[in-house]
Parts: structure tokens; sequence; C-alpha cells
């Protein structure tokens, strides 16, 4: 079981290491806990997490080693500053930022092979849902990525991210298996993921764990959706 608390664009460096620090005083259970920040934050919660078995990764990185990209960080950057991992092709990214299913996997395979672990977000939308389309876009999003033992995938149904609305647990249950038939990794879920709804969610056999937006940027949620992994 895998919880990675995905900060957004939340938490600048002061709260980063408050939170950090408030983070590895809790009973966190024994699921993997990964919190990914800012850009800007990561070296204080890297420090603040110093000595605890939490990682911290970005939520982005670059495809090019190095070069003429105007705001881009590369993985060789946030390895030196002590992350582990990054997330690549977020659904944010994908509306608002002009990421495609390509860049998210140029994306993953330079973080990959510079030895980050990745974790590659896709999911529908609500009209793909809706037009019956769920199948062939999870099987297309998750096709250009590459089997790796650091590569998990987040499924995160685009009309459950920050809505409220989680998907059921047959729901998730059911694209994570599709997903699982392309490629042989570890499956998140992601989207409105909460204290109340984690267990249920955790409990089916192919979701290996969450990517927690909203309820991951407050100590007490974390920790309990933490707690809810490591029992199921
Ligand atoms: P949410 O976000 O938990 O706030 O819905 C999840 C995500 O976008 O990773």
């Amino acid at each position: 079981m895998l919880i990675a608390g995905n900060w957004k664009m939340f938490k600048g460096p002061a709260e980063a290491t408050a939170f950090c620090r408030e983070l590895r005083a809790r009973e966190l259970g024994n699921a993997g806990v990964v919190v990914c920040p800012p850009c800007v934050s990561l070296a204080s919660a890297v420090e603040a997490l110093a000595d605890t078995e939490i990682a911290v990764a970005a939520q982005n990185v670059a495809w090019e080693a190095e070069g003429a990209f105007t705001g881009e960080v590369s993985a060789s950057m946030l390895l030196e500053v002590g992350v582990y991992g990054a997330i690549v092709g977020h659904s944010e990214r994908r509306q608002y930022f002009g990421e495609t299913d390509e860049t998210a996997a140029r994306r993953a395979t330079a973080a990959l092979g510079a030895g980050l672990a990745v974790i590659a977000c896709v999911g529908e939308t609500e009209a793909e849902r809706e037009a019956g389309e769920t199948e062939p876009v999870l099987r297309r999003q998750v096709a250009v990525f590459e089997a790796h033992p650091d590569l998990v995938v987040a499924y995160e149904p685009v009309w459950a991210i920050g809505t409220g609305r989680t998907a059921t647990p047959e729901i998730a249950q059911d694209a994570h298996a599709v997903i699982k038939s392309v490629l042989d990794v570890p499956v998140l879920y992601g989207g409105s993921v909460k204290p109340e709804n984690a267990a249920e969610i955790l409990s089916q056999p192919d979701v290996d764990g969450a990517l927690v937006g909203g309820a991951s940027l407050d100590v007490d949620s974390f920790a309990a959706i933490c707690l809810a992994a490591s029992r199921s």
C-alpha cells in the first residue's frame, strides 16, 4: 500500500516544514507514505522528514536533463535535493498546461532513467465516461508507459478530482483491472479520497494505494488515510 499526498499549489516552504514536522510525529502505520509539495517546498520537506520513512516527490519533472526549458526542473535537480520521485501526467497538467500522453511518457522515461520513482496519472473525463469510452481511454493513456519496478499508475477519474464525488469501489476496481491488463504495475486510486471513504476503496483487490489531493493538506486527515491503508 502506498499513500501519496499531492499538495498541488498549496504550502510554501514554511508551511511545508511545519506540516512535515507534525506528520513525522504521528502514528502512520505501515503503508508507504509520500508527500508531493510544490517545487519550491521540496527541499524544506526533505529536510523536515530526514531520518523518517516518509518520502518526498515532485509534482512534475522535465523530460530533458538540462537546457533552455524555462520553467522546467530536471530529474537530476530533484535527486540533488533528496527527492525520491515525481508525479507525471496529472489531469490538471493535461487540462491547463498542455500535457499529453506523449509528454507524460517522455517525462516518465527520463525520470525513471535518472533513478526517480514515478507516479503516472491517467483517468477519463465525465464526457468520456458518459460516452462509454472509459476503457479505451484508459488503455490509450496507459499504453504509452513502459513497465518499470519504480513506476506506479494513479487512476484518477477527472470527474472525481476535487469534486467530492468519489468513484464507487466497483468503478475503481474495474478501472484498475483494465489498467493492470495493459501494464503490470501497482495502481493507486485518486479522486476525493477522504478518511471516511479510504478503507472501502483501499479494500478492493486491485487498489494498491491512493493519491490524495485535498485531504492530504491536513495532517489529521492525511494521517487517518495512512492508517486506513495500513489496515487494508
Ligand atoms: P482530490 O485530488 O483528492 O482533491 O480529489 C486528487 C488528485 O488530484 O490527485
